[in-house]
């Protein structure tokens, strides 16, 4: 699929930098999944705490000792973040002392947290404590408005704690995003639950992601999208983003995003998100999982797990192993086999593929929002 000869040296560039990821695999992003504690029951839940042992999560001294043995082994010149998520990380009760711990290091100063908010609405200090200790970013889940969201996340009261925690984080200087899970039992608030977030909260993102088929939403029909409703979700981002855009410079603004949900063709990509997708997952982003298994993101399946921080060397791990991340030949089947996108996509998102056993291609939609008449989904 094609935008316009003009576009094309900017996606040839892109698939570069993706090639040099692919072989050079420099180590940038650490997503810490915490725990698999939550404070919550949610009924979609893609990573719930039944499924596994939760006795095996590591402990403060471990979980310091890693990113310890990290900041001192690796070559960190390029890294760029921490992303930390759960569970619910707010259920750690020595989550500020481990992060006080790896703030000695310059590198581990710019952290986000992804967060139900429950924690930060009930305890507003933290926000001071948090910056203190390296927090730059928090990614706060609201699922739409009050009903929708208490009904989904099992509590009554929680939409209203999401809420406050997100006006303070934004309040308090943090680069905020709301993170909005679309499921079929929400999206026809979407627009207006969209206005409420950009008129009330004011969050630098508003980022969408697709339900998994995960967790305790696998196989489950009151949320999965069919792909008319995947269509409508891209279509309504799609116009959110030109539309608001131009603005985008202003840090004030809040910008709309697509999340990790797939490839979507050169005739789409830039223009959901502020940025092209291509899965990160084992080349530059590792995993640490809540038991220190090594993982190349955290909603992979477990089945593609690469070592263990409690017997293994962490470097010695990303140096040797990730083979089937760098290395797209695999993956070159099925729908993937001859497709003319393989060069920029590689076979789509690492979770769904890896869950699914299939990409779950996002372009027959994409193809049918352009050309109505090409394709029946
Ligand atoms: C697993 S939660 C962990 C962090 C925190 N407890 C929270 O709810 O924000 C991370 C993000 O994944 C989202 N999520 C949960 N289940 C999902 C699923 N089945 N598919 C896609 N996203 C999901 C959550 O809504 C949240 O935005
Ligand atoms: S989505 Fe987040 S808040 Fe909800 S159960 Fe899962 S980890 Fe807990
Ligand atoms: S068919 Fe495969 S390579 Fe082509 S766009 Fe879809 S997921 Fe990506």
């Amino acid at each position: 699929m094609s935008r316009g000869e003009d576009l094309i040296p900017l996606f040839d560039s892109w698939r570069m930098r993706i090639e040099n990821l692919m072989r050079e695999h420099p180590l940038q992003i650490i997503s810490w999944e915490a725990t698999r504690r939550c404070n919550l029951h949610c009924l979609h839940c893609g990573t719930p705490s039944e499924e596994v042992d939760l006795a095996e999560e590591l402990t403060t001294e471990e979980i310091i000792g890693a990113f310890d043995q990290i900041a001192r082994e690796f070559d960190m010149s390029k890294f760029r973040h921490i992303n930390i998520t759960g569970g619910e990380p707010f259920v750690r009760s020595d989550l500020l002392p481990v992060l006080r711990s790896m703030s000695r290091w310059p590198f581990y100063r710019n952290i986000d947290i992804q967060t139900n908010g429950v924690f930060i609405s009930n305890n507003p200090d933290v926000l001071g404590e948090l910056r203190d200790v390296g927090v730059t970013g928090l990614g706060i889940s609201i699922d739409g408005f009050e009903s929708t969201h208490d009904a989904l996340r099992g509590r009554p009261g929680t939409w209203t704690k999401a809420v406050n925690a997100s006006r303070l984080a934004v309040k308090a200087g943090y680069v905020v995003t709301v993170s909005f899970v679309a499921h079929s039992g929400n999206i026809h608030e979407l627009s207006e639950f969209y206005r409420f977030v950009t008129d009330e909260i004011q969050p630098r993102v508003f980022r969408v992601v697709f339900v998994d088929d995960q967790g305790r939403a696998q196989g489950n029909a009151e949320f999965l999208l069919t792909p008319a409703q995947v269509r409508d979700v891209i279509e309504f981002l799609k116009s959110e983003y030109e539309r608001t855009c131009p603005t985008y410079s202003n840090p004030s603004a809040t910008m709309v995003e697509l999340g990790c949900s797939g490839w979507l063709g050169t005739e789409l990509e830039g223009r959901v998100r502020p940025f092209i997708f291509h899965c990160i997952a084992g080349l530059n982003n590792l995993g640490i999982l809540y038991d220190g298994k090594l993982a190349s993101c955290n909603n992979i399946s477990r089945e593609f797990i690469q070592g263990d921080l409690r017997h293994d060397n962490i470097k010695d791990i990303w140096q040797n192993h990730y083979r089937l991340f760098r290395e797209a030949h695999w993956r070159n089947t099925g729908p993937c086999r001859g497709c003319e996108d393989w060069p920029y996509c590689h076979g789509g998102p690492m979770h769904i593929r890896t869950h699914m056993g299939s990409p779950q291609c996002l372009i027959p939609v994409v193809e049918q929002m352009i050309s109505p008449e090409r394709t029946t989904i």
